[in-house]
């Protein structure tokens, strides 16, 4: 099979470029290992920024999220036995983020593809990819018991955090920086109405909650847990009494209801430099991971996909190849912001097994600059947002 662009994987970056390229007019084919069933089904982030939001309107899969979205103008801060609220308009100009899920991102774009007879192979497992360094890169993949080759002028390697495609850039020419943290998030959907409008990050003794939704019927809630933790520990009776120690508030009561699914998920960053080799390109999850604490994940996915788009339309129409030889950088600015935002709020709202009394009492000091310093409050809704240029 021959194709101008080769992507590998079905998540939002992979289905993204895809769409984007078409409308520029570049055929592309998305091999996907897992089924559509899967990844339209597959819980995830559900926090998209303002440009985030844009890009998808403007590209005419926006309709349903602008629909059934929840747009939030500020989230709350709770520690020490009070909420504190950031408004996000009034710190950065009017704008604000909007709850959806990433599952429903995937959904809306999935059917736009297959709308404009765009090939998604499902169940097609890329095994490796070949000739990155050449002018004729090609993605060999498995689907049942029918192994195929696909050809392209250039592979995206949309594969995520445990993708094949990072593989294919020589050891002696990737760099990893990484770091992991002592602890994992313990997710939960619950049919249990969000407690509050917006989201509440929690700063508590006993460890992080995030209290989240994904509508106005289903919660979305998180506890910060030991990083070896499973989900036998963690009967529904104690994740809610735990939610219920770290989220109290005299006056205010979180919603209990059946819990839909629940997962365990690690919290770590990293960033391989370049995220370009040759003719192949990473983007979103198989380039960087953040921790979820800042919601960056998406978004960042979505913004480097925006840039390749960019990119390859420049070749294509007009044979420049200055945006593809900055791509790696243009993205990688970006990527260290979110970095660091996302390492900040991480640092900022967990709690650390060993740290004492001191350490403690400096995530109170910033916590309260945060939310009494319109400076820092502005630091961070600026970053949560979305910044417009890094
Ligand atoms: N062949 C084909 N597909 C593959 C392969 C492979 N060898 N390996 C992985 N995949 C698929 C996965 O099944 C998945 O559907 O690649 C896709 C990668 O999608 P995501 O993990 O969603 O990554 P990405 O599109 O970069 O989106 C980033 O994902 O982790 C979340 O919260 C994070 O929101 C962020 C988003
Ligand atoms: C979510 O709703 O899943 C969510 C929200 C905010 C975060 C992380 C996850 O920081």
């Amino acid at each position: 099979m021959r194709t101008q662009v080769g992507i590998v994987g079905a998540g939002p970056a992979g289905l993204l470029l895809s769409h984007l390229l078409h409308l520029e007019g570049i055929e592309s084919v998305v091999v996907e290992t897992r089924s559509r069933e899967y990844v339209e089904h597959r819980v995830r982030a559900g926090v998209l920024e303002h440009g985030p939001v844009e890009l998808l309107k403007q590209a005419g899969v926006g309709a349903r999220l602008v629909r059934e979205g929840l747009q939030h103008h500020g989230i709350e801060l709770r520690f020490g036995g009070r909420g504190h609220r950031i408004d996000f308009p009034s710190l950065t100009g009017g704008r604000s983020i909007t709850v959806y899920g990433q599952q429903e991102v995937v959904k809306d774009l999935i059917r736009a593809r297959l709308a404009a007879d765009g090939r998604i192979l499902f169940e097609a497992g890329a095994l490796g990819v070949d000739g990155v360094d050449s002018s004729a890169p090609l993605v060999r993949y498995r689907q049942g018991d029918h192994e195929g080759e696909l050809s392209c002028d250039f592979v995206a390697g949309c594969d995520g955090s445990h993708g094949i495609c990072r593989g294919a850039i020589p050891a002696g020419a990737l760099t990893v920086y990484e770091k992991e943290y002592p602890f994992a998030w313990l997710g939960i959907l619950a049919a249990a109405s969000p407690s509050t409008e917006e989201l509440i990050y929690a700063y508590h003794e006993r460890g992080f909650a995030l209290h989240s939704m994904r509508s106005p019927q289903i919660g979305r809630l998180y506890v910060q847990v030991r990083p070896d933790e499973t989900l036998d520990g963690w009967p529904d009776e104690r994740i809610w009494s735990e939610l219920q120690a770290r989220l109290a508030l005299e006056g205010w009561s979180l919603t209990e209801g059946p819990i839909l699914e629940k997962g365990i998920t690690a919290m770590r960053s990293s960033v391989v430099e370049p995220i370009q080799y040759g003719r192949l390109f990473l983007a979103g999850d198989a380039a960087h991971i953040v921790p979820a604490t800042g919601a960056k994940g998406l978004n960042l996915a979505v913004a480097d996909v925006r840039v390749l788009a960019e990119a390859l339309a420049a070749w294509y129409r007009h044979g420049r190849t200055d945006l593809l030889e900055r791509y790696s950088a243009t993205c990688l600015r970006r990527v260290w912001r979110a970095e660091h935002f996302s390492w900040w709020m991480t640092s900022m709202l967990h709690r650390f097994e060993g740290d004492g009394a001191f350490e403690q009492r400096l995530q109170l000091a910033q916590l309260r600059y945060v939310c009494g310093s319109r400076a820092a409050a502005t630091t961070l809704a600026e970053n949560y947002v979305g910044l417009e240029s890094v």
